[in-house]
């Protein structure tokens, strides 16, 4: 366990090459599962996510292994087995692999999901597909026992466009016998790298990026190499450090399409903007004002950026709101950041903000991934020096964090929680004595 110490203050500069993206990266490896041949996976980033992720394949029989930056899986020989508990709960998308598994062994249990504590996050559009799918699943004892001797296709029609759902179903409906339809699916990018992946392998799928996807089933799945593309949510998260700090930061090899949302809202609050074939570039040529922000579906505002904008906005001149829509306590960053001096608090699912001048350092607890990227940008931007808790969750989201940011300029080392106790007591010692 560690910390993240920043000495904040310093303008961001430079340019970044965006690792992997985490959310399409952890799809992918549920609906690797499907596949009947060797996978090559090239831009799997280096995050803990992906590493229970890898974990919870090999209980299943998967062999992985790390080749030169580049992940080799192998899934022919799967066993029906129950995964380690220790390695369902921590992450979402362990549940993702329930209807792989039944596409390939007939039979699956699985203990219920976990993940960022930011909302209840059901699972019911996902039990609800499977089941027109063909699929029998009950809850016993916190587990998911399902069974599908056959799977048949079948028209889906979710209740909101679910990012999860619709990859778990499209994934596990390339494997159903017929076509399968999935109404008001989502349309993020990670849905169409999921897409890309699974018709690398030899899946028939239409209408990927459109509210409406058709999946023709095949009778088995193959090998594929594959390269996962750039963390849009990574991306978004060092454009708002150089944004805070005041100032100028390139993110390259990512798609700028997928920066538009955060982009628009940038320039709305005074920022500065420009992009390239891969890149965009954010600055500020002085003090960015108060604005209002509303998560939504892509091509929306995304969800996973809402937290760092607040960060952003609670050194913004004037009042900002900041709603979220997607997940009902995506809220645990503002009172860490009112820790730091800023003005916020919440109102239902908005954050509301009286822009501050400045915030100053302080000791804050990450209580989530996002909300812990919050407070690291906040901290950058702050005067005197940050502790950032908990970074376990940082962890989970974020490659090589330390790295990118030092190699823009700012001040931040990791240091074992048990060493910065000692110094934290040993000061507290000075003051006393
Ligand atoms: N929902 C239901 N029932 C379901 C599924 C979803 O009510 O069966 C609700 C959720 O509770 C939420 C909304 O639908 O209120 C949207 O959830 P969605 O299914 O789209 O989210 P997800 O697939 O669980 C992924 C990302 C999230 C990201 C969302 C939205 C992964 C591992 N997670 O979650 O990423 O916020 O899509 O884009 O892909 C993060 O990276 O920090 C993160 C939370």
């Amino acid at each position: 366990m560690s910390v993240l110490h920043i000495t904040g203050g310093a303008p961001l500069r430079g340019e970044l090459t965006i690792p992997g993206s985490k959310n399409a990266a952890l799809a992918i490896l549920s609906s690797v599962l499907l596949a009947q041949g060797q996978v090559v996976l090239h831009g799997v980033p280096k995050v803990s996510d992906v590493e229970t992720k890898i974990h919870l394949l090999e209980n299943f029989g998967a062999k992985v292994s790390w080749h030169e930056g580049s992940l080799f899986i192998d899934c022919r020989d799967l066993h029906y087995w129950e995964p380690d508990e220790a390695h369902v709960r921590p992450i979402r998308t362990s549940f993702y692999l329930l209807g792989p598994l039944l596409a390939r062994l007939g039979k699956a249990r699985l203990p219920m999901p976990g993940g960022c504590k930011i909302g209840a996050r059901p699972v019911d559009f996902h039990l609800k597909g499977l089941a027109s799918l063909g699929a029998k699943i009950e809850l016993v004892g916190g587990c998911y026992v399902a069974e599908a001797p056959t799977m048949e296709g079948s028209e889906i029609y979710l209740d909101f466009p679910s990012a999860g759902a619709t990859q778990h179903l499209m994934a596990t409906a390339c494997l159903a016998k017929g076509v399968t339809t999935i109404h008001f699916a989502a349309t993020e990018p990670e849905v169409i790298t999921l897409a890309g992946f699974l018709q690398a392998m030899g899946a028939r799928i239409e209408g990927v990026g459109t509210a409406t996807i058709t999946i023709y089933g095949v009778d088995r799945l193959d090998g594929c190499e594959y390269s996962v593309p750039a963390d849009r949510i990574q991306a978004g998260t060092y454009l708002l450090a150089g944004a805070i700090t005041g100032g100028d930061i390139t993110a390259r090899n990512i798609l700028p399409e997928t920066q538009t949302a955060l982009v628009n809202k940038i320039r709305e609050a005074g920022g500065m903007a420009e992009e390239g074939s891969d890149w965009v570039r954010v600055w500020t040529e002085g003090p960015m004002h108060g604005i209002r922000v509303k998560t939504m579906p892509y091509p929306g505002f995304p969800t996973d950026i809402q937290q760092p904008m607040a960060a952003m906005l609670a050194l913004a001149n004037g009042p900002s709101v900041v709603e979220e829509t997607i997940y009902e306590s995506r809220t645990g960053h503002i009172q860490e950041l009112v820790r730091m001096g800023a003005k916020m608090r919440p109102e239902g699912r908005a954050t509301v903000i009286d822009g501050v001048e400045s915030l100053r350092g302080a000791v804050v607890e990450a209580s989530d991934l996002r909300a812990g990227a919050a407070l690291v940008i906040a901290g950058l931007a702050a005067k005197g020096e940050t502790t950032v808790t908990n970074v376990h969750f940082i962890d989970r989201g974020y490659e090589d964090l330390e790295g990118h940011i030092r190699k823009l300029g700012g001040t931040i080392e990791r240091i074992p929680i048990a060493e910065w106790e000692g110094k934290a007591n040993s000061s507290r010692e000075q003051i006393e004595s």
